[in-house]
């Protein structure tokens, strides 16, 4: 099976960080994809251009280069055709301009064009840079006009590192831009599985029934990374997973695992049922949180066969309470979920990488088959995000043969890289053209990104009060013992983190 392209208008694509890693790594492949399978037409008429911004000086030449190695290393050799190359490299055009000062400004108000078909041009400004300096960005956009009704502006997180500052960040970005002129980057809603867990729950009948209180006992949200911090100590060391992950992505899955059906999948529909979710998980104050959540930091271990040292190592310090997992017990209160767990877990220097919900159904209310009874294993649905993507439906079945009625528990298996002959796109090819195409429904609302805050704030602040530590865990392992601890307390296990699920 493949899919149908539906192509974009012609867009000017200014990308602030132009020679920075997620250009690199993501953003400049993304684009090359998108014009390789015909998605960005680019014609004489109407052109499409990708204007890379930063402060080094550098040529449009040097640009052309850095983005040629870009594809070459970031994009597979099969998807790499000189032609396209050569017809992408055409698109970019560079400017050295400062953040900070008004200098480079006005020549790139130029390069983008001052007429009024400039200016009805669909014009999109990334932020690929870090958010110390998104107000001074956002200012000067405004000051020199750059921020015409359709100019688009697309931000990446940290939106903020607590409500507060999220609020000033969204009001300076809210005195230049329009709200639905903003795109707030979550990039796990642009991966394939999570838009397909609405598809799964919405475009199917099955589901919808029991996806409840009455049906579901609990669910499980997994991310589970092998990579440790890496360059980034400095961030991290300030973030740690909860602002890093657990805010933004985790609550994110959460949202869309928990929303009510919206009336129409447009934007605002989608993500007023999300803010509902938001608005009704159960705080967590100082009283509740050492048994509803757990801390981590990795020590030194092995990941992927090899040996990697500790955190504290890796970021050059002596101590830090800073988490490199979470593992947490929300509860959504309202009428669906009253009283079934969401389990959320996420950490650095796991045994395996990967992400999945998992949601676990109930027994089933009575066994006709009585004498077997403990071979029923109650149904339980895996949501694969990443790798080998795809869902599957565990079920009971009979065993072969003659025997009497014995039972198995088998996987209807749906796997994206079997079912359909086509590249799983990067999340960041969907994301940036639903931003040329003005589609919001995949980003974050302003107000989502607040109540996110105003459900992690208390959990952060009450870990300060509680003296609760990062307990440790060895890189490669499971995750501290202290959250099997949380969850078997409960009568219940994590789905394994072995990738086999
Ligand atoms: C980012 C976090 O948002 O997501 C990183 O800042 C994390 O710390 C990354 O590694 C994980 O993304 P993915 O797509 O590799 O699961």
């Amino acid at each position: 099976m493949s899919t149908k392209i539906i192509p974009v208008a012609p867009f000017d694509f200014v990308v602030f960080g132009a020679t920075g890693d997620l250009s690199e790594r993501k953003l400049i492949p993304a684009l090359y994809h998108r014009l390789q399978v015909g998605q960005i037409v680019h014609s004489k008429e109407a052109p499409c251009r990708i204007i890379g911004a930063s402060r080094s000086k550098m040529s449009r030449k040097a640009f052309q280069d850095f983005a040629r190695k870009a594809i070459q290393e970031h994009v597979a050799p099969e998807d790499i055709e000189d032609e396209t190359v050569k017809t992408f490299l055409s698109l970019l055009d560079y400017i050295s301009i400062d953040a900070t000062t008004d200098a480079g400004w006005q020549e790139l108000k130029e390069m983008i064009g001052e007429t009024p078909e400039d200016e009805a041009r669909i014009r999109l400004f990334y932020l690929a840079v870090g958010p110390t300096v998104f107000p001074p960005i956002v200012d000067r956009l405004a000051s020199f006009g750059l921020n015409s009704s359709n100019s688009r502006l697309v931000i990446e997180k940290p939106i903020g590192r607590d409500l507060e500052s999220a609020q000033q960040l969204n009001d300076t970005v809210g005195d230049a831009f329009g709200e639905h002129q903003v795109f707030r980057i979550d990039h796990y809603l642009g991966k394939e599985t999570v838009q397909n867990l609405m598809a799964l729950r919405f475009a199917n009948i099955m589901y919808e029934p029991v996806w409840n209180n009455a049906h579901i006992d609990h669910v499980q949200i997994t991310v589970a990374e092998t990579l440790g911090v890496g360059t980034r100590g400095n961030y991290y060391d300030k973030a740690g997973a909860m602002r890093d992950m657990v805010q933004n992505h985790l609550l994110q899955l959460l949202c869309l695992t928990a929303m009510e059906p919206p009336a129409r999948f447009d934007a605002n529909a989608v993500r007023d049922e999300k803010l509902k979710v938001l608005r009704a998980l159960t705080p967590i104050g100082t009283d509740e949180v050492k048994h509803l959540t757990v801390r981590g930091q990795y020590r030194a271990g092995a990941t992927d066969g090899e040996a990697v040292p500790a955190y504290l190592d890796v970021i050059d310090a002596e101590e830090s309470n800073t988490e490199t997992f979470v593992a947490l017990k929300a509860e959504v209160s309202n009428w669906r979920w009253s009283g079934v767990p969401f389990y959320l877990r996420t950490g650095k220097r796991l045994a395996t990488k990967v992400s999945e919900i998992v949601v676990q159904f109930k027994p089933m209310g009575h066994n006709i088959f009585g004498r077997v009874d403990d071979d029923l294993e109650a149904n339980k649905l895996v949501i694969r995000l990443q790798p080998n993507e795809g869902v599957k439906q565990y079920l009971m079945i009979k065993d072969p043969g003659p025997g009497g009625m014995r039972f198995r528990e088998v996987p209807l298996d749906m796997s994206f890289a079997d079912s359909f002959d086509v590249r799983n796109p990067d999340a960041y090819e969907r994301l940036i053209m639903d931003v040329v195409r003005g589609d919001q429904t995949l980003f974050m609302r302003r107000d989502e990104v607040e109540q996110a805050w105003k459900w992690v704030d208390p959990i952060i602040d009450a870990w300060e009060e509680t003296n609760q530590t990062a307990v440790s865990y060895s890189a490669g392992s499971s995750g501290p013992p202290k959250s099997f601890e949380m969850i078997t307390r409960d009568g219940r296990s994590w789905n394994a983190i072995d990738g086999n699920s």
